[in-house]
């Protein structure tokens, strides 16, 4: 792995200024959250900063390295291809040798859908995307509230507020963004 500075330097130089300074935000959100439930702040700071790598990246890009690896889920991938800039991202990091680290790449490939079986370190690179304090909607600051008390709850709560962004923008929403808020409600049962 190289040290972070290279890293700050080789995300600097990928993203938009504005990309960028989203991505030191998630950092530093993710490692306040790992210091909040005992997860390691390290790697949490790293996945934080690595976990748009591949957000630059042209469509078709993403859609040819996607099928290159096998990484497309469902077919509205393709309609909406910016999706797989995390499951790219993730394996990119591996390829380009950035790092080989499981939790932080798993993290990174999380951070847009979730997943059924999400790790706590996933919760956290997931909501400290959602949370920081550049991004710009309504709830923002109830979310972050709420995910320095309960991941599973934060999980929900940002999960209902992607699909609801999505209903009141007509975007499409990817099945999976469903089935995993479903998982997390049905542990409120
Ligand atoms: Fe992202
Ligand atoms: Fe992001």
């Amino acid at each position: 792995m190289v040290n972070i500075e290279k890293i700050k330097n080789i995300m600097q130089e990928r993203l938009s200024p504005t990309r960028y300074a989203h991505s030191r935000n998630v950092a530093e959100e993710a490692k306040n959250l790992a210091k909040n439930y005992g997860e390691n702040m390290d790697k949490a700071y790293l996945a934080g900063m690595l976990h748009d790598y591949a957000k630059g990246l042209a469509a078709q890009k993403l859609i040819t390295i996607a099928e290159k690896h096998d990484l497309i889920e469902d077919k509205i991938e393709y309609l909406i291809p910016d999706i797989l800039h995390a499951r790219v991202g993730a394996r990119l990091l591996r390829e380009d040798k950035i790092t080989s680290d499981s939790l932080i790449l798993t993290a990174i490939a999380r951070h847009t859908l979730g997943d059924a079986n999400m790790s706590d370190f996933d919760k956290i690179i997931f909501l400290a995307d959602l949370i920081e304090p550049s991004r710009d909607y309504p709830l923002r600051e109830r979310l972050h509230c709420i995910a320095y008390k309960q991941l599973d709850d934060a999980m929900l709560v940002g999960l209902e507020l992607t699909i609801k962004h999505c209903l009141d923008n007509k975007r499409l929403l990817h099945p999976k963004t469903i089935q995993v808020r479903n998982i997390f409600l049905e542990k409120q049962y």
